[in-house]
């Protein structure tokens, strides 16, 4: 297998400065977001939705790559050019989420396992004629009484590490993705464990998968205190948690770690990554690859109405810019009053 193009790939996606915008949303969660600013979830209004966040003027120099959803491959801009091109119109490149949703796992109640292997080869070869360079997969870890079981780790790592050797073969950047929620009463010292045992154990499926390191990134969680539990970890706290956990697991041969944001708010997710870029002696780049916390503030501007779209750009425009600059640790809280002005 030759690798040289997936390594300038995954390095692009990381390149300085840049990250990645997860517009990936299934069929139900878009549904979710949308219903949240009152707006039913049509296939035209998904496309109006998404023609915002896509054509929004100097995303490039913020964002490297942006994960669409099937159905989003496939949708154009009003003025006719697909959004595959608009996208790298901007200098961005187009990504894939190819798995199928994680559902029940049988015989473990509150568990989850992520489905889409089958035929996946396949339909990697029709998204990279499309023109996706890079593709997602996320399994999800859920914490609770006498969870998560081994057996869910290991059936979520088997499964990632498949995928990522697929894509590899068809000339596709994995984003290897095990989320470890952060729903829950835990304290952030269990978050770090259940981190630090899934990504070994998913780092040790890759290798008897001969994945590639240097041609895949690794999308993980940050290391915090449950949702619900009293004792809130503070910014400083949660960024050198989550750094010595990956430092733990996470060979230095991947190029980057990109972050989900999991439910932080969007300040929060900015502040964190901000606050780990700022720490000595990282072997990988630290970068964001968010949903929720760069999309919540555009969700709430735009409202459905053809009117906001500008307003929208804007407040698009401003978190990728915020950060933008946590990459290099040079995000301070008075930008967010810039986007006042
Ligand atoms: P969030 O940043 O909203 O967690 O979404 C990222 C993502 O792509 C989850 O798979």
């Amino acid at each position: 297998m030759k690798t040289e193009n997936l390594e300038s790939v995954a390095r692009k996606l990381v390149a300085p400065g840049k990250g990645i915008l997860a517009a990936d949303e299934s069929s139900g969660t878009i549904e979710k977001r949308l219903k949240s600013i009152n707006v039913p979830s049509t296939e035209e209004n998904r496309r109006a939705y998404r023609e915002v966040l896509f054509t929004t003027k100097g995303a490039g120099e913020f964002i490297s790559g942006v994960i669409l959803f099937d159905e989003t491959i496939r949708q154009k801009t009003r003025d006719g050019r697909t959004f595959v091109e608009a996208l790298e119109g901007q200098g961005i490149i187009p990504g894939i989420k190819v798995d199928k949703g994680a559902k029940a796992m049988a015989n473990f109640p509150g568990e989850k396992i992520t489905e889409g292997l089958d035929e996946l080869r396949e339909r990697l070869a029709e998204y990279r004629q499309l023109g996706a360079r890079f593709a997602k997969w996320r399994a999800v870890i859920a914490i609770g009484d006498k969870i998560p079981t081994r057996t869910c780790i290991a059936g979520n790592a088997e499964a990632l590490a498949r995928y990522a050797a697929l894509c590899q073969d068809e000339d596709i950047v994995p984003i290897v993705e095990p989320e470890v929620l952060m729903d829950g009463t835990h304290t952030i010292e269990r978050h770090f464990e259940v981190t630090e045992q899934t990504l070994e154990t998913v780092f040790h499926a890759l290798y008897e998968h001969r994945v590639v390191l240097e041609g895949m990134l690794l999308k993980p969680n940050m290391v915090l205190s449950g949702k619900e539990c009293p004792q809130q970890a503070s910014v400083q706290e949660v960024a050198e948690a989550t750094v010595r956990c990956m430092k733990h697991v996470v060979p230095a041969a991947v190029p980057g770690l990109v972050f989900l944001s999991g439910g932080q708010s969007d300040q929060q997710a900015t502040e964190h990554l901000n606050a780990m870029n700022q720490l000595p002696d990282l072997p990988w780049q630290l970068s964001f690859s968010y949903g929720r916390a760069l999309q919540a503030p555009v969700l709430k501007a735009w409202k459905g109405d053809a009117a906001n779209v500008s307003a929208a750009q804007q407040a698009f425009h401003h978190r990728a810019m915020c950060n933008s600059k946590a990459r290099f640790g040079k995000y301070t809280e008075e930008m967010e009053a810039a986007k006042a002005a």
